[in-house]
């Protein structure tokens, strides 16, 4: 038995975190709070390990092309240069396998997280949710654990407090696509052991990730430091009603080149993750304020299940 790493919430950032321990080797075990959740989990475990195994057969076609080096998904290939046709169909052979064997399922949470060498917590981003259920394993989980969180926009020094065990905890932060997006940042907090700290950024090589390391404390880490800016200033335009959010999107597109605009971006995160991170903006709680504006926005295409990508249909329709 290889290693055991416990994911607390299946969304959609748990799902893809969890798949990418199993593929490369650990047990993985996903906690989650009732049978309902394994309703809504199961679907995005066979979406997201049905994409990264279509990622892995497209990757195919581009070994040899010169383009390869920047479309092959960087998390599942740790040697491009290396790669043929021969040893991607190997890594899908031993995805599959892992996918198969080394997914688990647990709503106990004592058995969850017994014996877990690493715990990763990647709850919905509301403060008090997160506080609970760090209370509630506190007393749960093995005393060499580590316990990490993939928070976005919060704190470990928030939290640190409420672990148990503040010196083995720390931030562990993916992007979402984390299989081609391939970003893990590490954050301590002033308590965080150089060891844990160490062994975190360790792990997250294991998984194929590159770690980034951040020195201190930083609300939104390297990434959404930049990316929440950008993000609510193509909601603020929308919600003002300067420009629709295909022509917002247009525009970032054609004068930057990058390959999606904010509206796309924010398909890929998920509305209701959008919406928390909206809410927790003072303005968004004051009526005519163009936060609150926005906040309501969101909430109506979330009441209609128009919640991103995974939904099928956000900002765009992905049905077709
Ligand atoms: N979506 C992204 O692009 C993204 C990227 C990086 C990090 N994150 C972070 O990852 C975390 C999860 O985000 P997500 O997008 O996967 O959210 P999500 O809404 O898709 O999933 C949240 C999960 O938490 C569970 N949950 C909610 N409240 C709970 C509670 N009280 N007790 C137990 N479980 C509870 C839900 O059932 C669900 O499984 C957040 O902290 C978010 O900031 C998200």
């Amino acid at each position: 038995m290889g290693k055991k790493v416990v994911i607390l919430g299946g969304g959609v950032l748990g799902t893809q975190i969890g798949l990418m321990c199993a593929y490369y080797g650990y047990d993985t075990t996903f906690w989650l709070r009732s049978e309902s959740s394994i309703d809504r989990t199961t679907p995005k475990i066979e979406r997201y390990s049905g994409l990264m195994i279509a990622d892995l057969e497209k990757a195919k076609a581009l070994v040899g092309n010169p383009m390869g080096k920047f479309l092959y998904p960087k998390g599942l290939i740790s040697d491009w240069s290396a790669a043929t046709v021969e040893s991607i169909d190997a890594l899908i052979a031993e995805g599959k396998k892992n996918f198969a064997e080394k997914v688990y399922i647990e709503l106990d949470p004592k058995k969850a997280v017994e014996g877990a060498y690493l715990v990763i917590e990647s709850m919905a981003e509301d403060p008090k949710a997160k506080i609970a259920v760090y209370e509630q394993f506190k007393d749960l989980l093995d005393k060499d654990t580590i316990l990490c969180t993939n928070s976005s926009t919060l704190l470990p020094s928030m939290f640190a407090e409420y672990t148990g065990r503040p010196e083995k905890y720390c931030s562990l932060h993916f992007a979402n696509t984390i299989w081609a997006n391939n970003t893990a940042e590490v954050m301590g907090h002033p308590g965080t052991s150089e060891e844990t700290y160490k062994e975190v950024v360790k792990f997250a090589g294991t998984i194929g990730m590159v770690p980034l390391q951040l020195h201190k404390e930083q609300p939104g880490y390297i990434l959404n430091s930049m990316l929440v800016p950008f993000l609510s200033a193509a909601q603020a335009l929308w919600a003002n009603e300067v420009a629709d959010p295909q022509t917002i999107d247009l525009t970032w597109r054609l004068a930057t080149g990058a390959p999606k605009g904010p509206f796309e971006i924010l398909d890929i995160v998920g509305l209701e993750t959008a919406y928390n991170i909206n809410q927790m903006k003072p303005a968004a709680q004051q009526e005519g304020t163009l936060e609150n504006r926005m906040g309501k926005l969101l909430k109506e295409k979330i009441d209609k299940g128009e919640t991103g990508v995974n939904a099928g249909k956000g900002f765009y329709d992905y049905r077709k």
